[in-house]
């Protein structure tokens, strides 16, 4: 191609994996599109789109109306629509939307390139999720990256009934270890540190591999690789939970003190309804396990209140496992019904007034409880790894511990990307405070 190259601004929603498949997007355009940030000057504009709750997807819905006038303006300008709502929704979201170019899947995102010169002649859709995931390209990473998700399975076999991600996200494929690792080394080598493995469901990787690996033994394998600092991983399913995976926790020094285990529900008659696959009992042994494992263990979880014909009575059953499972953050949602899943047909739908009350009792139950567990770590020195500026105060930086929260302190720019070492001094609900104790000189 003669000239300047193109300009494609990608836009993205949703979870972690969203966010590793748009840098897949812009890396498998790259021959012909440089990223840009600023929207008015894009001849490529792609949404990257999540489907996991209603919200999700009006918010989509909305930012699609405001981009006709964009189009009027530039009617060169490719508009696509990639990701879970392009998936669920293909050929009608064409119809819906007149200004719109390009519908992609999740699994069309391989064939960005080819779809993206068709829809500058068609209008084009491609949500095939059949086809399998082509290997990857060899991954680019942006100079002085510390930290890098890195997809280890794509899809979920799990169909809990809430939940759209196996018809949107098709069955599970796990990576072959030996790309994984390649891709991790590659990473360390240009001087990375942390690495989050993704799926939605990483306990059953390895499954359909031409040479089966297990999950314990892929962790193992990356924790070998020399400069590796941190490694995590996310998501877990409690039922695939194995004793030997609740063993390396305390037991692989790079592997982080936090697991994300999401529960759902409290009450066994509501986990059974959601096929969830074990009971609170089964959860709560779980986390004694892992506390036993790992003592300094900070434990995460997804919560959702309001699933049909859950009661009084099966609300509190979920505030009483959140107090004994003692977690350290949570994410809380309203059940919304969502296409295609078995849930959103069930009868004793919640009314959302009660839906509503559950949650603000709830978020007040988990705020009152992340707040103590900061508390908790006041006074000590601990590892941060500085992820960049603090959101709140530009002059202040912010990063992460290894048990995940969110520690913010003023100190000198040259940290960013590297570890410090820092006083936690104060706690707030959602991070916490610090003085720098020691850090790297500038490079
Ligand atoms: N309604 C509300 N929350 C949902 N989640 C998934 N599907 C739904 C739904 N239909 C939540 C679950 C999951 C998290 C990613 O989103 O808690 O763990
Ligand atoms: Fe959805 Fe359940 Fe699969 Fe998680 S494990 S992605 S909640 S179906």
């Amino acid at each position: 191609m003669s000239g300047p190259k193109r300009k494609v601004y990608i836009r993205t929603f949703g979870c972690q994996m969203n966010v590793a498949d748009s840098e897949l997007m812009a890396q498998l355009l790259a021959d012909d599109y440089d990223l840009t940030t600023s929207p008015g000057e894009a001849d490529l504009y792609l949404v990257n789109t999540c489907a996991i709750r209603r919200k999700s997807e009006a918010k989509v819905l909305s930012l699609l109306g405001e981009l006709r006038s964009l189009k009027r303006r530039r009617p060169e300008l490719i508009i696509g629509v990639g990701g879970c709502v392009a998936q669920q929704e293909g050929e009608r979201l064409l119809a819906q939307v007149p200004h719109l170019d390009l519908v992609f899947g999740t699994r069309g995102i391989y064939r960005l390139p080819r779809l993206v010169s068709r829809a500058a002649r068609e209008r084009t859709v491609d949500v095939d999720l059949e086809e399998g995931c082509a290997p990857p390209p060899r991954r680019r990473w942006a100079p002085g990256k510390a930290q890098a998700f890195v997809t280890i399975m794509q899809g979920c076999d799990n169909f809990c009934s809430f939940c759209v991600v196996p018809y949107v996200r098709g069955r599970e494929v796990s990576r072959p270890p030996e790309h994984i690792i390649a891709e991790v080394a590659d990473f360390l080598a240009q001087g990375g540190a942390e690495v989050t493995l993704l799926g939605q469901n990483v306990n059953s990787y390895g499954r359909g591999l031409a040479e089966p690996v297990i999950f314990p033994e892929l962790l193992r394998r990356l924790a070998a690789l020399p400069g590796l600092r941190r490694l995590r991983f996310a998501t877990s399913h409690p039922k695939d939970l194995s004793p030997e995976l609740i063993g390396l926790f305390g037991a692989l020094p790079v592997l982080c003190e936090h697991l994300h285990l999401p529960v759902q529900a409290g009450a066994d008659r509501v986990l059974a309804a959601m096929n969830r696959g074990y009971s609170r009992q089964d959860y709560l042994e779980k986390v004694e396990q892992l506390r036993a494992a790992c003592p300094d263990l900070s434990l995460s979880t997804d919560l959702i209140v309001g699933f049909p014909g859950e009661t009084e009575a099966d609300f509190q059953d979920t505030l009483d496992l959140v107090r004994r499972a003692g977690f350290h953050q949570a994410f809380s949602f309203k059940y919304s019904p969502r296409p295609q899943t078995r849930a959103a047909a069930l009868p004793d739908q919640v009314p959302e007034e009660i839906k509503t009350d559950r949650l603000v009792r709830l978020n007040e139950l988990l705020g009152e409880m992340q707040l103590a567990a900061h508390h908790r770590l006041v006074g000590r020195e601990a590892e941060v790894l500085v992820e960049g500026r603090s959101k709140r105060s530009p002059w202040e930086l912010a990063g992460r511990l290894r048990t995940n929260q969110v520690v913010n302190f003023s100190g000198p720019p040259h940290l960013v990307g590297r570890f410090a070492t820092v006083r936690l001094t104060a706690a707030h609900p959602h991070s916490l405070r610090g003085e720098l104790a020691s850090g790297p000189p500038p490079a």
